[in-house]
């Protein structure tokens, strides 16, 4: 904190497409999304006009007891763009809350099945995982440096290994290794399912984590695993969800349909604060009963399901088909994989890891022996400093460099981008 004290502050006032332009006048490219939620860039027509038109008819009524029109609208929406079979949606405002409601659900509805199932009360997540930071899923997560100060108020639960192929622990490479690292994963699966409620995972990328990218067939193998051993399996689509990965959610790329999934971050294109934990129908009968039995699942924030948010994401997944936002993408993957190629021969960059407009270039101290920088020279962070210097944003994740532009932006402003990005890591690691 002492350093940011120290630092200057970059107070952004307005946005255009992929630029943000600071009080000063300055003007950046966007190269985290503001956080990994804008899809369609800033100020996009058609959003601006879906919040301004919302906001003639009402900008807030309660869901409890009652519902809105285009919170009822989204509800039809997500559940048509989800994996087949996610069937209901509840709403909340940050990935935080998707996840812990995701949580509740999963725990509630075991309890409800009946004595048989009641002792399924834990959790299992990845190690590496990151959640969001309500106790609840700080609780599921396995980032040490933010979660550790927090364990005497964590609820306990199971991690299993996470792949983290650039290092990984058996020292063996993919595909041969035939994901030695699951075997970790079956037998604690196995040996806890009868008292575990639901496996939580990031499909595909754990992006908190660093990018750490599963390795094929990895989300594929914890759904079977998951299905035979009778543990709710829950998607954490909240950084993956709405075209990140390539499509338009990850678990489409293994053909997967979790029990359970958390969205958020995308949903609203990065306008508004929404989220929706989507789950099967056969959850939610559970949670049907007489008036006295209390099978309620009670659980509501006041700005649940929000008019505003919900006609922004209601807008930005028209987008998706209008704008053929996912076609488009595509181009822009390849580019982005193109042109990443040439960062391999930086002397520091250890690994590159993309998935769709996801992407993590770690810098390491000593490439032949993947000696990481010691935290203390703020490596990410001062390569993060450069950028500013040269008109782009971006967030590094520890010695981490995370990319993450808006899926709207040109391939013009890709490669200039990419450009900053190289000249920074470059300059700081000489
Ligand atoms: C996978 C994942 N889940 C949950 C969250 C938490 O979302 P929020 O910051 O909206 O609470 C994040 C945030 O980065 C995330 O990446």
């Amino acid at each position: 904190m002492r350093d940011w004290e120290k630092e200057k502050q970059i107070i952004i006032e307005r946005g255009k497409g992929s630029y943000l332009t600071d009080i000063d006048g300055k003007t950046y490219l966007d190269g985290v999304s503001s956080l990994w939620v804008t899809v369609h860039g800033h100020r996009k027509k058609e959003l601006d006009e879906a919040v301004t038109g919302q906001l003639k008819k009402i900008a807030h009524t309660t869901m409890l007891g009652l519902a809105n029109v285009p919170a009822v609208m989204l509800a039809e929406k997500l559940v048509t763009i989800a994996p087949k079979g996610l069937a209901r949606v509840f709403y909340s405002d940050s990935g935080s809350t998707a996840v812990e409601i995701a949580l509740k659900i999963a725990f509630q509805y075991w309890q409800l099945k009946g004595p048989v199932y009641q002792r399924k009360t834990g959790f299992m997540s990845l190690t590496e995982a990151y959640h969001g930071d309500t106790i609840g899923s700080v609780s599921v997560g396995g980032i040490d440096l933010f979660h550790t100060i927090y364990k005497p108020l964590l609820f306990q639960t199971r991690k299993i290994e996470s792949p983290y192929c650039y290092r990984c622990k058996y020292g063996l490479t993919y595909p041969d290794c035939k994901m030695t690292c699951l075997m970790h994963a079956e037998r604690e699966i196995q040996k806890y399912a009868s008292v575990t409620a639901a496996l939580i995972i990031e499909p595909l990328v754990q992006g908190a984590a660093g990018m750490l990218m599963q390795p094929p067939g990895f989300l594929q193998r914890i759904r079977d695993l998951c299905s035979k051993n009778n543990i709710l399996m829950i998607a954490d689509e909240v950084a993956t969800g709405f075209g990140r990965t390539g499509k338009m959610f990850a678990c489409e790329h293994e053909a997967v349909v979790p029990d359970i999934m958390a969205v958020a971050k995308g949903i609203t294109g990065g306008y508004l604060p929404l989220a929706a934990t989507l789950i099967k129908e056969e959850i939610y009968r559970e949670f049907l009963g007489e008036y006295q039995e209390f099978r309620t699942f009670f659980h509501g924030h006041t700005y649940t399901g929000n008019p505003l948010a919900c006609a922004a994401a209601i807008a930005n997944i028209d987008l998706f088909k209008k704008d053929k936002t996912l076609q488009k993408l595509q181009v822009k993957i390849a580019l982005l994989k193109k042109e990443l190629k040439r960062f391999a021969a930086l002397e520091h960059v250890g690994e590159i890891r993309q998935k769709g407009f996801m992407v993590g270039i770690e810098l390491v101290q000593d490439r032949r022996t993947k000696r990481p920088y010691p935290l203390e020279t703020k490596t990410g962070h001062r390569v993060m400093m450069e950028c500013r210097k040269q008109g782009l944003i971006i967030r590094p994740l520890g010695n981490v460099i995370v990319l993450m532009p808006p899926l709207s932006i040109s391939k013009e402003e890709l490669t200039a981008l990419l450009k900053i990005v190289e000249r920074s890591i470059k300059l700081v690691t000489a």
